[in-house]
């Protein structure tokens, strides 16, 4: 059994409301309402859910950047929540994060070098050798960019080139932990599977453990060991990728998995559709009981007044965890690969166009080169 590395514990962020000409406050919007899992050594936990249910709230509670209404986040046993400032700062060279958009997330004004060395300068007894210059350099190589770069701006790199630097900065400190907040999100989707399969990649290389935030469940799907599901901000299903896919027993699942699109035509009529009524209910005013209770079609009377608990139920092949009351497999025809973004990981791009040098010098550090013809990320 691999070891755990990150344990959340009834994490809890609440945000309040604060109304009136006094501002006092007038209610909580509940981002992040009581999430508990693990993140094992060297695995990459996918967490999925609609839009304002509180993932990247939990990506920043998971490395401190903002202090839990209650609830705890243990990093290699260490409760972070009792760790004065300086010994957090130590810890948080081993929690790193990168960011969704590559193009708000880095400073214009600054070099690549500069933006790539500031967690040195934030982390002054980081020595890396040879000295900040030689370790960007590195970094460049790390990530398929060229090192000659070094002293460009942002602007002269192309979205899935800036997402790379947002990489590199991420892994400068040698981190044990990444947590990436719909890293691909905002990039076209072959550039989209170049930059996943670069993580793939330092994955392996660096032995890094991976929370990957998105809410493409193709992408997740491709990347992901272990699924979340989060709903309003709780976790409504937890298990392994193909449990979460293939035997989904939450009903919510089940509504998102279905709504993916299949690729195949002779399958798409066999696959169910099911249409979720009404919208998301406010984080700050969520529905008693089973949150999902206003949108799902097999309501009962109990779930409306007792919160389902995320527990273990049996899926038919193993078991894995779910908060239902009514938990109960249901199989939505093929999955797998649901979009062309998944076609793209399928076929194992490694073609990296998406480091072409915009002014047309050779880069190509990392290319192992098939050459499959997927369209580039050319914009400059
Ligand atoms: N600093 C904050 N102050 C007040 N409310 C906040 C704050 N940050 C987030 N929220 C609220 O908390 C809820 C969860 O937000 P969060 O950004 O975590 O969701 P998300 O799942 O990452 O959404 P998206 O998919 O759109 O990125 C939302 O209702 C949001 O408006
Ligand atoms: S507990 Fe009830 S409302 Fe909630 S998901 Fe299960 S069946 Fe639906
Ligand atoms: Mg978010």
């Amino acid at each position: 059994m691999p070891e755990v590395i990150l344990k959340a514990t009834d994490l809890v962020k609440h945000y309040p409301i604060k109304g009136g000409i006094l501002r006092r406050t007038v209610g909580q919007v509940k981002a992040v309402d009581g999430v508990s899992f693990e993140l094992y050594q060297g695995e990459t936990l996918g967490v999925v859910g609609e839009s304002g249910c509180g993932k990247s709230t939990l990506g920043r509670l998971l490395m401190r950047l903002e202090e839990p209404t209650s609830g705890s986040v243990e990093f290699q046993g260490v409760e972070m929540q009792k760790q004065s400032t300086r010994d957090m700062r130590k810890l948080r060279r081993d929690i790193q994060i990168v960011f969704q958009d590559p193009y708000t997330s880095l400073n214009p004004r600054k070099t690549v070098g500069d933006i790539i060395a500031e967690p040195f300068e934030i982390h002054p007894d980081v020595v890396p050798k040879g000295g900040h210059r030689r370790a960007v350099q590195e970094l460049l190589e790390k990530v398929g960019l060229n090192p000659e770069h070094i002293n460009r701006f942002p602007h002269q790199f192309s979205g899935g080139q800036r997402q790379r630097i947002g990489i590199a900065r991420g892994i400068a400190l040698n981190p044990k932990v990444l947590i990436c907040d719909e890293p691909v999100s905002a990039l076209d989707v072959s550039v989209q599977a170049q930059v996943v399969n670069l993580m793939e990649k330092l994955q392996t290389e660096l032995g890094l453990s991976y929370v990957f935030i998105a809410h493409d469940l193709s992408v997740v799907r491709h990347i992901s060991d272990r699924v979340a599901v989060m709903y309003l901000g709780k976790m409504a299903e937890l298990g392994d990728e193909d449990q979460v896919y293939e035997r989904p027993h939450h009903p919510y699942t089940q509504a998102l998995l279905s709504a993916v699109l299949v690729p195949d035509p002779t399958l798409r009529h066999k696959r169910e559709q099911i249409v979720l009524v009404g919208d998301v209910p406010s984080p700050a005013n969520p529905p008693s009981g089973c949150r999902f209770h206003t949108r799902c079609w097999k309501v009962q009377e109990v779930c409306k007044v007792e919160e389902p608990q995320l527990v273990e139920h049996p899926d038919g092949v193993s078991q894995h965890r779910s908060a239902c009351h009514f938990a109960e497999v249901r199989t939505i025809v093929e999955t797998t690969v649901a979009d062309n973004t998944s076609l793209l990981f399928d076929k194992g791009v490694t073609d990296h166009s998406d480091v072409a040098d915009p002014a047309g010098a050779p880069v190509a550090t990392l290319v192992e080169a098939e050459g499959s013809g997927v369209p580039g990320d050319s914009e400059p």
